[in-house]
């Protein structure tokens, strides 16, 4: 299968995670490509508005793959503003993990996962697993081998 994995991340956790999936599923028999979401000055200033630089067209692929960093205990604005508008996900399955900081999937993780499965769905297409990844957790590598395993066997 044709996967990509659209992955914005601005200090490279969201990526290096993106990395080892797309290894995985390389290994596994897939053609899998890393496309990065991109704003135009990365630098995150609060209120300030998001514009997009680089918005990878998902329609190539056949199954989607999105990976986000936690912002605010919400999706990251970069991706929220990636996902308001993409005709090319519809009818695709899709898949997700986010990165955050803090230890819970609960200050932060589930609600920008929540966010991801409502994008998906404005944009006609279904979000079938989800994986949080807890950066500052002891289970870190777990987290990041649970996800890589469970894409693996896509
Ligand atoms: C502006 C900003 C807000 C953040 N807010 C949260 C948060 O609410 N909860 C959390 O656990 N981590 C938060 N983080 C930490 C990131 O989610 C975490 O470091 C993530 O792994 C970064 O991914 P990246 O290196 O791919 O950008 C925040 C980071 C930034 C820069």
């Amino acid at each position: 299968m044709k996967v990509g994995v659209i992955c914005y991340s601005n200090t490279g956790n969201t990526l290096s995670v993106a990395q080892k999936v797309e290894q995985a599923l390389a290994v596994a028999g897939h053609t899998v490509q890393i496309e990065q979401v991109e704003p135009v000055s990365s630098e995150i200033k609060p209120g300030t508005p998001v514009t997009l630089k680089t918005a990878p067209d998902p329609s190539p692929y056949d199954v989607v793959i999105l990976a986000s960093p936690v912002h605010a205990f919400s999706l990251a604005p970069v991706m929220k503003l990636y996902l308001s508008r993409l005709p090319g996900l519809a009818n695709k399955p899709v898949h997700c993990f986010v990165t955050q900081h803090l230890k819970k999937a609960w200050m932060g993780g589930n609600h920008a996962v929540r966010q991801i499965r409502a994008g998906c769905k404005s944009n006609g297409a279904e979000l079938l697993s989800s994986g949080i990844v807890n950066w500052s957790s002891s289970q870190r590598d777990q987290q990041i081998e649970s996800i890589v395993d469970r894409l693996r066997a896509l």
